[in-house]
């Protein structure tokens, strides 16, 4: 378990399906992301039962509001590699009425310092579409920079997004 401010950080088990079931089923919370491809119930059920225990290469934590032990979302940090000491972040929040309250950008300075601190990593990056404001906003805040724009690859309703690629290295997280 990792704690921050406002939410704490807890791996994920078979019990989490339902919640995240649920998450990937609805259009608003995936508009932006990458995996929209939703599973069945019992799918999402099996993959979670058979789903290794996180390790450095691949952690997947949920996010809980300290307030209300609510499970809001989840953030993970996959490709992790001790040889470069880089790895890739993903972060949603799929209960909507705890958007825009603070728990993402609070999730984020968690996650990346128990990246630099405890993984020893030297370099977090991530992927967001450009349209995809709200999450832009919060990861420039957080101290990620714009690394690159990847031209249309995203696609979603016919339509081709681009990517902005960012990263943050060690000693560059803003609290
Ligand atoms: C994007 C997301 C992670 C943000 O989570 P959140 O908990 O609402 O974020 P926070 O409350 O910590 O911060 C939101 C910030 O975005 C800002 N914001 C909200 N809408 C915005 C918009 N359209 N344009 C620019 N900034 C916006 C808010 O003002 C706030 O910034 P501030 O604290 O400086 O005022 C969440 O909405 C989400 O999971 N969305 C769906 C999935 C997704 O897009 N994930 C990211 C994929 S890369």
């Amino acid at each position: 378990m990792v704690l921050g401010k406002l939410v704490r950080l807890r791996p994920m088990d078979a019990s989490d399906a339902d919640a995240l079931w649920r998450w990937n089923h609805d259009p608003e919370v995936m508009r932006w992301m990458q995996d929209g491809y939703a599973q069945p119930l019992a799918q999402v059920r099996k993959r979670m039962e058979e789903r290794p225990r996180n390790s450095y290469s691949d952690l997947l934590l949920g996010i809980e509001v300290l307030a209300d032990n609510q499970l809001i979302g989840l953030v993970r940090l996959g490709n992790a590699e001790p040889e470069t000491g880089c790895a890739e972040l993903d972060i949603y929040l799929g209960e909507k009425e705890y958007w825009g309250r603070g728990f993402a950008t609070d999730a984020m300075r968690t996650v990346c310092r128990y990246g630099f601190e405890k993984m020893r990593l030297h370099k977090i990056s991530l992927t967001v579409v450009t349209e995809n404001h709200a999450a832009h906003h919060i990861y420039q805040k957080v101290g990620f920079v714009d690394e690159g724009r990847l031209r249309k690859v995203f696609r979603r309703d016919g339509q081709w997004y681009d990517m902005f690629t960012m990263g943050l290295l060690e000693g560059e997280l803003q609290d």
